[in-house]
């Protein structure tokens, strides 16, 4: 069980239109990172935004930037970003065959490197690079849309995550992105999750502040 649980809001479910206006709303209601989906219509079916964004968001905020690349060869792209302002920049294990080259050269540039896998993924694909990254994301949708139902499976990825990385002595945050909700929070937790990524329901909250602190068991009542 976690209890000291960072929030993540994306910003893939804000109004584009109002991007500054999503800013507020996620620092008004304490969010704690900033998630930023990045998709080229390549490696996933769907197209977002581009540097360009994270360095307008970078002006606007001083909340970290989680930036999560679903591009493919995201090697032609990281510095690109981390001069934008990233401060976490994570990759797909399945984006590209030299994986822990980049890993590498996010370090080495400057950024927190995050590995990301998609859901047919295990996380024993990821253990060679375990100790090269700050950050673990296992999704728990097919990556490319918000507003999908988790698969719960990952629940039981998160938990594998956190029983190797106490095996091995190591200190990388394990994230948790897709269908992130008040019904799988409490299960994504009691795995032992540290970063949950939330865009549709931290966006169609009727109440976002009280979300976030349902999401990190902190709701009272
Ligand atoms: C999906 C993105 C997610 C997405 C999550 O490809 O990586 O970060 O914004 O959206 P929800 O919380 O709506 O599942
Ligand atoms: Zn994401």
């Amino acid at each position: 069980m976690n209890n000291s649980v960072i929030t993540a809001p994306s910003i893939l479910a804000a109004d584009f239109a109002n991007i500054a206006g999503g800013l507020s709303l996620i620092e008004e209601a304490r969010g704690g990172w900033v998630h930023m989906d990045v998709m080229d219509g390549h490696f996933v079916p769907n197209i977002s935004f581009g540097p360009k964004m994270v360095r307008d968001v970078r002006a606007r905020t001083d909340l970290p930037l989680d930036v999560h690349l679903m591009v493919s060869q995201p090697e032609r792209y990281t510095s690109e970003f981390i001069e934008a302002g990233a401060d976490y920049l994570t990759v797909h294990l399945e984006s590209t065959v030299h994986v822990h080259r980049v890993i590498q050269s996010i370090r080495r540039d400057g950024a927190r490197p995050g590995l990301a896998i998609v859901p047919s993924t295990p996380v024993a694909a990821a253990e060679e690079l375990l100790d090269e990254i700050d950050l673990l994301l296992i999704m728990t949708v097919n990556p490319g849309f918000g507003g999908q139902a988790l698969i719960p499976r990952g629940i039981e990825k998160v938990a594998r995550a956190v029983q190797i990385r106490r095996e091995r002595g190591l200190s990388f945050r394990i994230s948790v992105d897709g269908g992130v909700n008040h019904e799988t929070a409490p299960l994504l937790r009691e795995a032992g999750v540290d970063v949950l990524v939330s865009g549709s329901a931290f966006f169609s909250a009727p109440d976002p502040s009280q979300y976030l602190r349902d999401l990190c068991g902190h709701g009272g009542g």
